[in-house]
């Protein structure tokens, strides 16, 4: 007893768990299913069902119910679409996918029943029965005509004598007498007679099949509740196998006896069981769930880790064939048990999935082995029907010839788009991801056209040279085209990533020597740095190279990085891996931005133009500086697209501050980042030692100098920068900063200052290395906090700024953005700061040396290489996105913090 209660517990716990499953990303905004919300929209359409004509009766088909009905209606449908918009199912990816189906399915089901089909083509959706007539031996009868001829004298169940039984004798041909053998009277006889028919079945022979609208239905309540209940579960194709009801049929049929269904069984059917389950349980036993282990919940799929490629798409396949079978095991299998009721269309389905796997030759075949019709609804009534529909506009083809190019291309489609939904449903919301199944139907719907004009080429060449019109190898090509046409043979990588293959750029440089190309240079840190100084003016290498005091708050930077070590996983499926993130709104291809970096022009003549315009082109976001040598607003222009945002350094001036502003916004600056540890340079010795600072000497204030309210302030002074460079620029500068601090007071005029001017944009605070700070900045209300401490460069025998993050993820990661830089030199620098918990990382130095060597080329360069480095960090470690990462400490084994300092200025 206790072991039931457990088990209930058990499962109680699981069905209600708001945890979702491993690997699937609920959509942002949508909350668990909830019973109410899956049981609303049947309910309602049910109950409107009832209500759509044909007429209820008259007592009640009055303005109002139509009314009632139509919002039923409308309600169910809008809850249909809804269902997977709004909601997820927690503990099922399988039941996630079917969500999606069952929302979309049913919201175009009910907008059909009770608004298309009826508005647009008078047509009520009603039952259907299927009469068969026995095919002549050549050509069939014109159904047409036939269904006329057919429902005139018609009284089945539709007639007025509802009850009489059917006049059969309009298919005179068939040996109806074999059915009822005589003295069939008592109980016994009437056991015996069943038993007889459901063995022998009816005659086989081939017919044609009339589809007859039965008129005048409903005939009474409970009519009308089991039509609404067939129509409510046509929805997914289960009223069709169990009803034959509103479904299109081809015309030319087989109506199969149940020795052949039972020869179906037994020939075709269970030998592909038996084959599929062998090597179903098989791969189980032998590689996915061995010694009882079970499969793990978290963590690579063991179908990607443990098995080859062959194994795969065997096991895959014998999955599918299985599927197929079981469907027609038990298709076959109801279709017997419904022999008896012979001569009622019911006991003559059509053999559905009795083709045997080996008779899949072509990829019309394998389409037509039962899924199509198992989605029939959405599948023929919003792609094929529609695709035959303008074919045959477009071609001008009559309403008996055939446009099958039209039912193939509308069929794909519309399986491509419901498909791909559902995908979306699972990966969160992701499109691009869910592509791949879109693909997939686009390639199979192209494959059959291929298919089809090789057919009519190889036949017409025949017909000309009098050849045989079939050969024993035909079913070869479409076999062959099927199998091309479903497997991609190529590196799935490029079609299903996201991000670009950055990868290649390895590649790229290491065939270049054949293309008589070389690399630009090399981007290892120390070479880079060297290669930098050679290319820069004394001033310039001082002023970018130089850090606070004795650089030991540079080394510790780098040397936070040494204490933690990636552990890298392998054999992870990293062919779909993904560098792409999202900062503040912005899809950026990495969790990587462009540090602020001042005076650009003491670097290269271009400034920071360059460098906002690779930043554009990378799609990284681009940070300027207010210390930038370079108009605002032509920066603005340079990004173009990208993302950018505003460092500001706060002038002791708040006209100016306001000033600055406003330019950022209007030049699409997207978010202000404020930063609080420079009031002043601090104490860099090669600076100082050569009075090396480019404000002073003319050079760099082009940014101040653009600015109407700082260009009132030099005129009110008397100072003309033309004739009075240095002046201007020392002004520029010692108004911004020389050495006056801003408090926390202040923080509030800022922010809100920001926020009106720019529509309530994202402020954030750099520079921040405390966690009272952190709390502090919270508690006022900032969006985001970048830890850094300026590479080092303001406060010296400081903490490494890496170890700086993981104390503030930890006292305010939950409550606000954090950002990271100061040391990043490489990709394992990138991972480790995201494991620690920084959300996005800013790069500083290493663009301002790829700026020095190179200008835009150099940028490019380095930056490229960064995001190479990291796209093959990712392969190599087993990481399959910057999520995976973020604040996981798992990834990474931490050593303790308080090592000794080596007595050796770090190059980096
Ligand atoms: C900076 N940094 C900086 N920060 C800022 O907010 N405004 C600025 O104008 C500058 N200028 C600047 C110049 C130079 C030469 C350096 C090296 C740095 C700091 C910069 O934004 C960032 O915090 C660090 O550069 C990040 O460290 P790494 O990546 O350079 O190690």
């Amino acid at each position: 007893m206790d072991d039931y209660h457990d088990l209930w517990q058990r499962t109680w716990a699981y069905l209600t768990m708001d945890e979702p499953r491993a690997g699937l990303h609920p959509i942002p905004g949508t909350k668990p299913i909830t019973i109410e919300a899956l049981l609303l929209p049947p309910v309602m359409y049910y109950i409107a069902l009832l209500f759509l004509p044909p007429p209820p009766p008259q007592a009640v088909d009055t303005i109002l119910l139509k009314l009632l009905r139509t919002a039923l209606a409308t309600m169910a449908g809008v809850l249909f679409f809804r269902l997977p918009l709004a909601y997820y199912i927690p503990q099922s990816i399988g039941l996630n996918y079917q969500l999606s189906l069952v929302g979309l399915y049913g919201g175009c089901r009910v907008l059909d029943a009770f608004f298309i089909s009826p508005i647009l083509f008078g047509h009520i959706p009603r039952r259907v029965r299927y009469e068969h007539q026995p095919r002549g031996s050549d050509k069939p009868t014109d159904p047409k005509k036939s269904t006329e001829d057919l429902s005139k004298n018609h009284i089945g169940f539709a007639d007025s004598n509802a009850g009489a039984p059917p006049n059969w004798d309009r298919v005179p041909s068939l040996p109806l007498d074999n059915y009822w053998p005589t003295g069939a009277s008592d109980a016994a006889n009437t056991a015996m007679d069943a038993l007889y028919r459901t063995w022998s079945g009816p005659t086989m022979q081939p017919v044609h099949q009339h589809e007859i609208p039965e008129d005048g239905f409903p005939h009474t309540f409970y009519d009308r509740a089991s039509w609404a209940l067939e129509l409510e579960l046509s929805m997914r194709g289960m009223g069709f196998t169990l009803t034959t009801a509103d479904v299109k049929h081809t015309r030319e049929t087989w109506l199969p006896t149940v020795s052949n269904r039972l020869h179906s069984i037994f020939v075709h059917v269970l030998p592909v069981v038996a084959v599929c389950l062998g090597i179903i349980r098989f791969t189980y036993d032998n590689y996915l769930g061995p010694n009882g282990d079970p499969p793990p919940f978290h963590g690579p799929s063991r179908f990607d880790t443990r098995l080859s490629l062959p194994m795969q798409l065997l096991l895959t396949a014998a999955l599918g064939a299985f599927l197929m079978a079981a469907f027609s095991l038990a298709h076959s299998s109801f279709a017997i048990m419904c022999a008896p009721l012979a001569p009622s269309p019911f006991a003559f389905f059509p053999p559905l999935y009795t083709i045997p796997i080996w008779e899949i030759t072509s990829v019309r075949k394998f389409w037509s082995y039962g899924w199509h019709r198992l989605f029939a609804r959405l599948f023929l009534v919003y792609g094929v029907w529609p695709g035959e529909w303008v074919e045959k506009k477009l071609t001008g083809k009559g309403p008996k010839e055939r446009a099958d190019l039209g039912k193939v291309v509308g069929g794909f489609l519309s399986s491509a788009f419901v498909h791909s939904f559902s995908v979306r449903s699972v990966l969160g919301g992701d499109w691009i991801k869910a592509r791949g199944e879109a693909q997939f139907f686009v390639l199979n719907g192209m494959a059959v056209v291929v298919e089809g004009a090789v057919i009519k080429a190889v036949v017409a060449r025949r017909k000309k040279a009098k050849a045989p019109l079939e050969m024993w190898y035909d079913a070869w090509y479409p076999a062959t085209n099927w199998t091309t046409a479903a497997m991609d043979t190529k590196n799935e990588n490029k079609d299903f990533r996201n991000t670009p293959e950055y990868a290649e750029y390895q590649r790229e440089s290491f065939w270049a020597s054949n293309d008589g190309k070389v690399m630009p240079f090399n981007t290892e840190p120390g070479a880079l740095e060297d290669r930098a100084k050679e290319k820069l003016s004394e001033g310039g290498w001082l002023y970018a190279s130089s850090n606070a005091g004795q650089s030991t708050t540079h080394l510790a930077n780098r040397q936070a990085f040494f204490r933690h070590k990636i552990i890298p996983r392998m054999l992870v499926d990293t062919n779909k891996r993904d560098t792409k993130h999202e900062i503040w709104g912005h899809k950026t291809s990495a969790p990587i931005g462009f540090a602020p970096i001042g005076i650009n022009k003491i670097y290269h003549p271009l400034g920071e133009l360059p460098v906002a315009q690779v930043a554009k082109e990378l799609n990284l976001p681009y940070c300027l500086s207010t210390a930038g040598s370079t108009a605002i607003e032509d920066v603005g222009k340079a990004n173009g697209a990208g993302t950018r945002f505003f460092q500001l350094y706060m002038p002791h001036d708040d006209e100016l501050t306001i000033s600055l502003l406003k330019r950022a916004v209007d030049s699409g600056f997207t978010a202000c980042i404020l930063t609080v540890d420079t009031w002043q340079l601090g104490w860099r010795h090669d600076d100082v030692n050569a009075s090396n600072y480019a404000f002073y000497h003319g050079q760099g204030a082009d940014l101040g100098l653009t600015d109407p309210v700082f260009q009132q302030r030099l005129k009110a002074d008397g100072i003309d920068p033309k004739t009075m460079p240095n002046e201007a620029g020392a002004k520029w500068i010692d108004n911004v900063w020389h050495g006056r601090a801003h408090t926390w007071e202040k923080l509030p005029w800022l922010m809100k200052t920001w926020k009106e001017l720019s529509g309530g944009k994202p402020f954030a605070i750099k520079g921040t290395q405390a966690v009272q700070d952190a709390r502090k900045a919270v508690e006022m209300g900032v969006d985001g906090i970048v830890v850094s401490n300026h590479a080092g460069r303001q406060v010296d025998g400081a903490q490494g700024s890496l170890d700086a993050l993981e104390k503030i993820v930890d006292a305010v990661g939950d409550k606000t953005y954090i950002m990271f830089d100061s040391g990043i030199r490489g990709a394992s620098d990138v991972v480790k700061a995201l494991c620690l918990g920084a959300q996005f990382v800013f790069v500083g130095r290493l663009w301002v040396w790829g700026l020095s060597i190179m200008g835009e080329h150099g940028v490019r360069h380095v930056m490229k290489s960064l995001l190479a480095d990291l796209d093959i960090m990712f392969n190599v470690a087993g990481v399959q996105n910057v999520e995976q990462l973020i604040g996981n400490r798992e990834w990474l084994e931490s050593h303790p913090a308080g090592q000794t300092m080596i007595a050796e200025r770090s190059r980096l």
